[in-house]
């Protein structure tokens, strides 16, 4: 090789070399100036909802944090390798899980640092509504973030869907429900849009227990698990009007996601789904809107129970001290007022704190924030008073129920076991 092509080499190769060095520095440099990495574990993995907590990642960034996204698709799933990292040692910085008992076992084995220091600022012994606290705070500490209130057994209805089969009015009674699905099956449309798996069946059943059976049939079943208000007649026919919705539904029902089942709404294929109001980011996805091509019913009459549900984060403890400025600076961005409504706004859900304007929710939002000011209403998705294992083996009785030729007086009994102490 001649000497100036040789020399011209060597000098390319010292330019790459420095270019190499600056490069890295400046990597070495923005990792030094990035603020705490955090990793943040949750089963937000639907359109809507992944906008949503995308608005919770931009608040972290823009404090100067480093979010590490691990989106795990399925509530069961998503909790159950949070538990599993836990227990093994290499827990995420944070993980959802719902306002319910499903922590509280972590809880117990040590593994979640409280987080009294902003429930003492937020005033939680004040604010939150006691179906909320009465999970997240146990024995004195509070052990997670509300970040959102949801609703599971919310009534949505396609307009498009209602016009095609002529129903002009919203159902505000069981029957005017059974009458509505009547003339959507009669219209060829699929009246119920139902996801047929198990935890989906479960709030189809909390709806009608709640709207069929009432309050206080309700949280005898669900929290006092009382023997003689499941094996009551008012109790059947709840578990009759669950059952009859079945013949409402389509075939491609089984196994069918949530989000793929309010699809048929948006598209004006199906009429009516009962879901938790996470549906919102999905029409707000689709760029529906409230009222004018969706509907939405918290309940059927003005004394159905607002079943509270919605979402935490918990901390894992750790010794890691970059982990414990990420689990601070996430407190801060999940509480802070204008992240709240901006979160909410996408998700569907109503926030946790009352003194934020709600004029930037939808109409739903805000049907939901009116109720939630009676607390005549105010009651607790089943998880809220059942272990896992008790939820679990009511789920199971549920979906088998719903999918099977049992009997209802069977139903019954086996629902009275799986609730047994
Ligand atoms: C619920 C959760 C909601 C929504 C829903 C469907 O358990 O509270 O935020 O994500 O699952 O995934």
């Amino acid at each position: 090789m001649s000497r100036t092509l040789g020399d011209k080499m060597f000098k390319l190769s010292k330019l790459a070399m420095a270019t190499v060095l600056c490069l890295n520095a400046s990597v070495h440099m923005a990792a030094l100036a990035a603020g705490p990495k955090a990793e943040v574990m949750h089963w937000w993995t639907s359109g809507g909802e992944s906008a949503a907590v995308a608005r919770f990642a931009d608040a972290y960034r823009a404090a100067g944090g480093v979010w590490t996204d691990t989106a795990i698709a399925g509530g069961d799933q998503a909790r159950s390798v949070a538990i599993n990292r836990m227990v093994g040692g290499n827990p995420p910085t944070a993980a959802q899980f719902n306002i319910s008992r499903q922590f509280q076992d972590v809880v117990e084995q040590g593994m979640l640092s409280n987080v009294d220091e902003i429930a003492i600022r937020e005033g939680w012994d004040k604010t939150l509504p006691e179906p909320i606290s009465s999970v997240i705070r146990i024995k004195g500490h509070y052990y997670a973030i509300p970040v959102n209130i949801h609703m599971p057994t919310w009534i949505w209805y396609s307009k498009a869907a209602f016009k095609k089969a002529g129903i002009d009015k919203e159902p505000v009674t069981p029957d005017e429900l059974f009458a509505a699905l009547d003339k959507l099956k009669a219209a060829g449309l699929i009246a119920l849009a139902h996801g047929g798996q198990s935890w989906q069946e479960t709030i189809v059943f909390m709806a009608m227990l709640a709207n069929v059976g009432g309050k206080d049939l309700y949280l005898s079943v669900m929290r006092d698990r009382d023997p003689r208000a499941m094996n009551s007649e008012e109790f059947r026919k709840v578990l009759l009007s669950f059952k009859r919705l079945h013949g409402y539904v389509d075939a491609a029902s089984p196994g069918r996601n949530w989000n793929d089942t309010t699809a048929l709404l948006i598209s004006g294929k199906a009429g009516i789904q009962i879901m938790g109001d996470w549906a919102t980011g999905e029409f707000v996805a689709a760029k529906q809107v409230a009222g004018r091509d969706y509907g939405c019913i918290p309940g059927l009459g003005p004394k159905a129970p607002y079943l509270i549900q919605g979402d935490v984060f918990v901390f894992p403890k750790t010794s890691n001290v970059e982990a414990l400025k990420a689990q601070k600076m996430l407190a801060n961005v999940f509480v802070a007022p204008a992240v709240q409504i901006e979160f909410n706004k996408l998700k569907g859900s109503i926030p946790v704190r009352n003194d934020l304007d709600a004029s930037q929710m939808n109409l739903c939002a805000r049907r939901g924030l009116d109720i939630m000011k009676d607390k005549s209403r105010h009651a607790g998705i089943g998880e809220i008073y059942l272990t896992p294992d008790q939820n679990g083996a009511l789920t199971d009785v549920l979906t088998a129920y719903w999918n099977t030729n049992m009997t209802v007086e069977k139903a019954q009994k086996n629902i009275v076991s799986a609730l047994k102490n």
